[in-house]
C-alpha cells in the first residue's frame, strides 16, 4: 500500500463502510478525554468531517480547524453542515501548516495508523499545541483484529491474498500509541479500549458495505478480477458471524491514547 491509497475519496462512501462505526467510539472517545468547552481544536485527518461535527456537538468548541490530505473527503465535509466555527484546510499530518502553540488540542480520529510517519504526526501535535494542551486520538487495533473490515482481511489472507491493512499497523494498540505519545514528549497519559457492536441488516448489507470504493479494502478489492471477487464473497459467506435471523454481527475494538503537553 502506497500513502495515496491511505486517502478516502468519496464521502458517501466513507458513510457507509466506516462512518457509521467510527461514530460509536467518537462519542466513548469524547466522553474519556473531558475537554473543556471554549478550546481551539485541530481535527488531523478530518475527512468527511465525521468526527468534526462529534466535536461541535459535544465540546463546545471555540473553533475547529479540520486538516486532510483529500480535498474530495473535505469538498463532502464542507457540504454535510453549518460549519460557521469550522474551517477546513488541505494537509497532511507530518507537516502541518500552523505556527507553534496554535491549538489547545489536537485529536486525530481513525488517521494514525494511515500516515507513513506516525512519530512525525504526533511531534507535529506536540509543536501545534500550547503548553497545558492536550493531544488524543484513537485507532482501530488491527494487532487484535479489532477492524470493522476484519473479517474482510482475514477472508483475503485465508485465499492467500494480501489483505488491506494500512500503512502503520504498528501503531494501533494501546502500548505502541502511549509509547508513540511518551516519546514525543507528552505526560499524564493514559490509554483505553473501546469496543462496539458492528450489526449488518443481512449478508448483502455486509459485502456491499465492504466493498464501498474507498480506503485501503476498497482500493484493493476494485483491483480483483471479477472471478476472484465472486471467491472473495464466497468465502466470507462461509466465515462472517451470522444470527439465526440472517443478520451479521461481531465486535470491533480501537485503541485510544491521551496526554497532555506539560512543559
Ligand atoms: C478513516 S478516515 C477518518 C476520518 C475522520 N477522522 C473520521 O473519524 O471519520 C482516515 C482519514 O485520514 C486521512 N489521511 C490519510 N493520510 C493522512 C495524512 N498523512 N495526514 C492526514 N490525514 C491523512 C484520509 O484522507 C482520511 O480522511
Amino acid at each position: 500500500m502506497s500513502p495515496t491509497d491511505q486517502l478516502f475519496t468519496d464521502g458517501a462512501a466513507y458513510e457507509r463502510l466506516m462512518g457509521r462505526w467510527s461514530r460509536r467510539v467518537g462519542d466513548v472517545f469524547i466522553d474519556w478525554i473531558e475537554a473543556p468547552r471554549d478550546l481551539r481544536w485541530l481535527d488531523i485527518g478530518c475527512g468527511t468531517g465525521v468526527f468534526t461535527e462529534q466535536v461541535i456537538r459535544g465540546c463546545s468548541p471555540a473553533a475547529v480547524v479540520g486538516i486532510d490530505p483529500s480535498p474530495e473527503q473535505l469538498a463532502f465535509a464542507r457540504g454535510r453542515g453549518e460549519w460557521s466555527k469550522v474551517e477546513f484546510i488541505v494537509g497532511d499530518a507530518q507537516d502541518l501548516p500552523f505556527a507553534d502553540n496554535s491549538f489547545d488540542i489536537a485529536v486525530m480520529a481513525l488517521v494514525i495508523h494511515f500516515v507513513p510517519d506516525p512519530a512525525k504526526s504526533v511531534a507535529e501535535m506536540w509543536r501545534t499545541l500550547r503548553p497545558g494542551g492536550t493531544a488524543a486520538a484513537y485507532v482501530w487495533d488491527y494487532k487484535n483484529a479489532g477492524s470493522p473490515t476484519a473479517p474482510l482481511a482475514a477472508a483475503m489472507r485465508a485465499m492467500g491474498l494480501q489483505s488491506p491493512a494500512p500503512l502503520s499497523p504498528q501503531v494501533t494498540s494501546l502500548q505502541a500509541l502511549e509509547e508513540l505519545w511518551r516519546a514525543a514528549g507528552f505526560e499524564q497519559t493514559g490509554t483505553r479500549a473501546i469496543d462496539i457492536a458492528v450489526e449488518f441488516a443481512d449478508f448483502e448489507d455486509f459485502w456491499q458495505s465492504m466493498t464501498m470504493p474507498v480506503g485501503p479494502a476498497g482500493t484493493a478489492i476494485a483491483a480483483m478480477p471479477p472471478d476472484g471477487q465472486a471467491q472473495l464473497r464466497s468465502v466470507l459467506e462461509q466465515q462472517v458471524p451470522l444470527t439465526a435471523d440472517g443478520r451479521v454481527t461481531y465486535r470491533a475494538r480501537a485503541s485510544a491514547v491521551k496526554g497532555c503537553k506539560t512543559a
